[in-house]
C-alpha cells in the first residue's frame, strides 16, 4: 500500500464539528486583550485561559450551570411519571460535582464501597441510593445496609440491584443478621441481562448474553420466587443497564418489553414490584454523533413503565456531566515526523484514556482563535512512553504552537474518572466554573503523595 499524501489525510480527518454549537455554556467571545478578530474560550463567563493561568495544566474544567440544565431538562423530560434519576457516580465522582447533583434533588447509583463512601461524605441520604455491579463484596454489602437512611433509626440504602445468585445469598445472610437486630429488610431488585446490543463501542455495551452483568429471565424468576416470602429481604423492583453511548431508544424499548412482562407475571405470583430501573447509557454528541432525543427517550420509557404503576429509576451518567466538562492543556512541542505533525501537550493518555481504549473521538479546539484560521491534520500526542498515546490521530486542528493553549472536548465523564498514575504523572486538578467565578475542586497531585502510600522504598 503507498504511504498516503497530507492531503489525502486531511480530506478523511475532515474539519469536523464545532463543538460550540452543540455544548451548552462555553463559546468564544472578543478577547478583550486579544488581536483584532481574535476571540478566547469562554466557560460560562470565565476565559478558560484564565483559569489554566491561575491553576496550571493539563486542568479539567467543569460548568456547573450546564450540569444543572441537564439536570433539569431530563428531570422534566418525564414529567409527572414517578421517576428518580440515579446520577451514575462512576461517571465523574468528584465530590463537588456531586454536590451540585445532590442540591438538585438527583439520586445516585453506585458500584463500589468507595462510591457509596463518596455519598457519605457529602451526606446523601441512603434513601437515595442504588446499589448496582457484578461483584460487590460482603463488606459493601454490609456497609450499605448499615448507610444512614433518611429516615430517622433507619438504615439501608434504597435498592441493591443484585447480579447473580451467589450474590444474593450473600445479602440474604447479611440482611438476616440485620433485620434480627431490629433492622428493615432491604430492598432488592434483580438486574436482568436482557439479551440486547447496544452501546457506543464494544466495551461498553453490557446486556448481550456473552456479558458478564446481570442474569437471564429464566435465572431471575427462579431468585424472586425461592425468596417470594423472604423474612430478610423484599422485592421492589427489576433493573437492567445495557450500555453506554446509546443513541437510539430501540435497544431501551426490546428490554423494557422483556422486564415489563416480568413485573406482569410476578405480580400475578403475588411479588408485587414498585420500582423499574433501565440503568444509564444515554449518548452525548462528541463529534458527529446523533444524540438520543431526550423526549423521545422519555416517551419511550414511560410507555413500558406507566401502565405497571411502577416507579422509573434512570441511571445516566454521561449524558449529565459528560458535554459540561473540557479538558484544559498546553502545546509543549510541534514536530514533524516523515511528513506527519506531531503536537506535544501536556496531557496524555493517563488523563483521558478514551481515545485508544474505545476509539473516542473527541474535538480539540485552541482556547484563542483568530479569524483567520488554518486547519491541518495532526496526532495530538501527549509525553506518555506509548504509541497509544493521543488524544486525537490525524485530527484538524487550527494551527497551533508551543505554549498555546487548547481545549479537549466532552471531558466532564470517564476523563477524570479513569486517569492514572502512569510514567509517574499526577492527575491533573479539577475546576468548577459557576459565572464569573471558579474553584479548585481537586489540588493537582503532588509528587509526595504520589509516593505516601509507598513503604519507604530503597532503604
Ligand atoms: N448504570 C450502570 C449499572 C452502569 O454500569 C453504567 C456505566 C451507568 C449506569 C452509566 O452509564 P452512562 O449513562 O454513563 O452511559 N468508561 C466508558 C463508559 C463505561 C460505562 C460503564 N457503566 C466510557 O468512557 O465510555
Amino acid at each position: 500500500m503507498l504511504p498516503e499524501t497530507k492531503t489525502e489525510r486531511l480530506q478523511k480527518g475532515g474539519a469536523g464539528a464545532d463543538p460550540t454549537e452543540y455544548t451548552e455554556c462555553y463559546a468564544y467571545r472578543s478577547a478583550v486583550a486579544g488581536a483584532p478578530g481574535e476571540k478566547t474560550l469562554y466557560c460560562e463567563d470565565t476565559p478558560v485561559a484564565e483559569i489554566a493561568g491561575a491553576v496550571g495544566t493539563p486542568a479539567y474544567v467543569y460548568s456547573r450551570t450546564s450540569i444543572e440544565r441537564r439536570y433539569r431538562r431530563l428531570d422534566r423530560a418525564f414529567g409527572r411519571l414517578p421517576h428518580a434519576i440515579c446520577y451514575a457516580v462512576k461517571a465523574n465522582s468528584n465530590l463537588a460535582v456531586l454536590g451540585v447533583l445532590a442540591r438538585m434533588g438527583s439520586s445516585f447509583d453506585i458500584v463500589s464501597g468507595g462510591e457509596l463512601d463518596r455519598l457519605r461524605r457529602i451526606g446523601v441520604a441512603g434513601n437515595r441510593i442504588v446499589f448496582s455491579g457484578v461483584g460487590k463484596t460482603r463488606e459493601e454489602i454490609r456497609e450499605a445496609l448499615g448507610y444512614p437512611h433518611k429516615a430517622a433509626k433507619r438504615v439501608g440504602i434504597l435498592l441493591f440491584n443484585v447480579e447473580s445468585e451467589a450474590e444474593l445469598e450473600v445479602v440474604l445472610s447479611e440482611a438476616a443478621r440485620y433485620v434480627k437486630t431490629g433492622g428493615a429488610k432491604p430492598g432488592l431488585a434483580v438486574r436482568i441481562n436482557p439479551d440486547v446490543l447496544a452501546g457506543g463501542h464494544k466495551h461498553i455495551s453490557t446486556g448481550h448474553h456473552h456479558h458478564k452483568f446481570g442474569v437471564d429471565w429464566e435465572t431471575a424468576r427462579r431468585m424472586y420466587l425461592a425468596h417470594k416470602n423472604s423474612p430478610w429481604i423484599l422485592w421492589r423492583g427489576i433493573s437492567a443497564h445495557l450500555g453506554s453511548q446509546i443513541s437510539e431508544a430501540k435497544p431501551y424499548r426490546q428490554a423494557l418489553v422483556g422486564m415489563a412482562a416480568h413485573v406482569r407475571e410476578l405480580g400475578r405470583k403475588g411479588i408485587r414490584l414498585d420500582s423499574i430501573d433501565i440503568g444509564g447509557g444515554l449518548g452525548i454528541r462528541y463529534t458527529d454523533e446523533q444524540p438520543i432525543d431526550l423526549a423521545g427517550y422519555a416517551r419511550t420509557l414511560a410507555a413500558a413503565v406507566r401502565p405497571l404503576a411502577c416507579r422509573l429509576l434512570v441511571e445516566p451518567g454521561r449524558w449529565l456531566v459528560g458535554p459540561s466538562g473540557v479538558l484544559l492543556t498546553r502545546v509543549i512541542y510541534v514536530k514533524e515526523n516523515r511528513g506527519r505533525t506531531f503536537v506535544i501537550v501536556d496531557a496524555a493518555m493517563n488523563d483521558l484514556i478514551r481515545p485508544v481504549l474505545y476509539d473516542a473521538k473527541h474535538p480539540i479546539t485552541p482556547a484563542a482563535r483568530s479569524a483567520k484560521r488554518t486547519v491541518s491534520n495532526v496526532d495530538v500526542v501527549g509525553p506518555v512512553c506509548e504509541s497509544g498515546d493521543f488524544l486525537a490521530q490525524d485530527y484538524a486542528l487550527d494551527e497551533v504552537k508551543t505554549a498555546d493553549l487548547l481545549a479537549v472536548w466532552g471531558a466532564g465523564a470517564y476523563a477524570f474518572a479513569q486517569a492514572s498514575n502512569y510514567n509517574a504523572r499526577r492527575r491533573a486538578a479539577e475546576v468548577l466554573v459557576q459565572g464569573r467565578r471558579f474553584r479548585v475542586v481537586r489540588r493537582r497531585e503532588t509528587y509526595g503523595g504520589l509516593v505516601r502510600e509507598e513503604l519507604s522504598g530503597g532503604q
